[in-house]
């Protein structure tokens, strides 16, 4: 084997041929290149091109020894990067070129037949699900973790009354377990949602080359297996174009920011004075540099501004994508960035957020209050008519009554003496007061799914068993 000394990598402008007769314009150097980011792809990068040489290897189609070159320079380029010793060159534009470079500088002719059968453009997709399978494999106990800390948070709280509301006006009381278990199910099904895009991450690219294929003999099926896919793209064209797995991840992300943010907006109303349900440990608050008395929910505040960046970045790929004709465009390295800060958005926020929920320092009495002035069991008492023969439509109107008498004289329907009660319709007796609780109104919902102690207590016991 001749060992030609010259590494067409160096020059860049001549790596795809030498029909270019000058050299790329320094602008358009800047502008094309992604290694300033994408070389946050270099493990997978790394990985895709292991495997792939093992396989031309298998094949035939490059020698032992070359195969044994390869690994080699891998395995040194491995360690430079990780230890930050790695040079890379804005000349080289992308991760990709950087690494096949320094291989070939390290090793010679092997370093240049590993792109034998392969384009950059199966390549850079083989890397980014091959990353983003990862991060889906951190980010899926960070949102476990986000479950356990709102089960364990809602754990003492089954008998806790906390106002229920809609229209954000007092409703019904409802347990805060119940409340916070609300959440545990929207996670729960992100969760649900994290292993189904996971599926259709999990897809080789390698073998589709730049577009049609290759007419190198590869094993596809053997470099998935090497790598861990569930399976090969079956179409070429489709496996170098498809950014469908990034568009679902980003989908993913949005909602399952959408249900932080609403908690997160949660945690600032009841932090707020006037509610004053909970409190928030000083370590998750930040004060003002110049009104004294402040304690702020920035941690909350930030979750819910973050949220917006994250829509954002779903937008820009959904977008990104809509206009590319088949099959691979130079568009496609626009998705790095927008899917890089996902990731960093999502686990970062996972991660405070579940240890804040974690340190909420419940407040009872404030709850139960606030719950009292609502008028939160008017439909108890209508319930309690039902039961004793009125149609539910005339119980609704004598119980409208009642509270609106309940307003004039500023007391709960509980607080009213039974003879003015009596005086709304004469089935209402003595009875009436225990549905006139909150405790009772709590206890009454016992169907599935009810905020009834023992029903949220079997809710916990589900979520606990699952989330082990
Ligand atoms: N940096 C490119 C990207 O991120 C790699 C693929 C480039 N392929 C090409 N034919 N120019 O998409």
């Amino acid at each position: 084997m001749s060992s030609n000394p010259v590494n067409p990598l160096d020059k860049k402008s001549q790596a795809w041929s030498a029909l270019f007769s000058e050299p790329m314009s320094e602008l358009v150097q800047r502008y094309t290149a992604s290694v300033t980011f994408d070389r946050r792809l270099a493990a997978a990068d790394i990985a895709g091109s292991l495997a792939h040489a093992g396989m031309l290897a298998a094949q035939g189609v490059i020698s032992a020894d070359d195969h044994a070159a390869i690994q080699r320079g891998m395995a040194q380029i491995s360690a430079d990067i990780e230890a930050g010793r790695f040079e890379w060159k804005l000349e080289l534009e992308d991760v990709h070129l950087n690494i096949e470079a320094r291989l070939t500088q390290l090793v010679g002719d092997a370093g240049k037949r590993l792109h034998t059968g392969r384009s950059r453009n199966d390549q850079v997709a083989t890397d980014l699900r091959l990353w983003l399978r990862g991060e889906i494999d951190a980010l899926a106990p960070l949102l476990a973790g986000m479950q356990r800390a709102l089960v364990t948070s809602a754990e003492p709280h089954t008998e806790t009354i906390l106002p229920g509301y809609t229209h954000l006006q007092v409703a019904q009381p409802v347990s805060f377990a119940h409340h916070l278990l609300a959440y545990v199910e929207m996670f729960a099904r992100d969760a649900e949602r994290l292993t189904d895009v996971r599926k259709r991450v999990n897809r080789l690219p390698l073998g589709a080359a730049a577009l049609a294929g290759t007419s190198y003999p590869l094993d596809r099926e053997r470099v998935a297996k090497t790598l861990g896919f569930d399976g090969v793209c079956a179409n070429s064209l489709d496996a170098v174009s498809d950014r469908d797995f990034a568009l679902e991840f980003a989908a993913w992300a949005a909602i399952t920011m959408m249900h932080v943010s609403r908690l997160a907006e949660e945690i600032v109303l009841w932090m707020n004075q006037n509610f004053g349900f909970i409190d928030l440990a000083d370590r998750y608050c930040t004060g003002s540099s110049i009104m004294p008395q402040k304690r702020n929910p920035d941690v909350a505040e930030l979750a819910r501004g973050k949220t917006g960046r994250v829509y954002g970045h779903l937008m820009g790929l959904l977008t990104l994508m809509k206009g590319q004709p088949l099959s691979y465009n130079k568009d496609n390295q626009e998705d790095k960035e927008p899917l890089f800060d996902t990731v960093d958005t999502l686990a970062a926020t996972l991660r405070i957020m579940a240890e804040m929920v974690a340190g909420i320092v419940v407040k009872p009495e404030a709850m139960e209050r606030a719950a009292k002035k609502g008028y939160a069991t008017a439909t108890d008492l209508a319930d309690y008519l039902v039961k004793k023969g009125l149609p539910f439509r005339d119980a609704h109107e004598v119980v409208a009554h009642a509270v609106k008498v309940g307003i004039s004289r500023g007391v709960d329907l509980a607080e009213l003496p039974l003879e003015t009660l009596k005086t709304f319709h004469a089935a209402i007796d003595n009875d009436v007061h225990a549905v006139l609780t909150l405790r009772g109104s709590l206890d009454a919902r016992q169907v599935q799914g009810g905020t009834a102690p023992e029903r949220v207590r079997e809710q916990m016991a589900a979520h606990k068993a699952r989330l082990g």
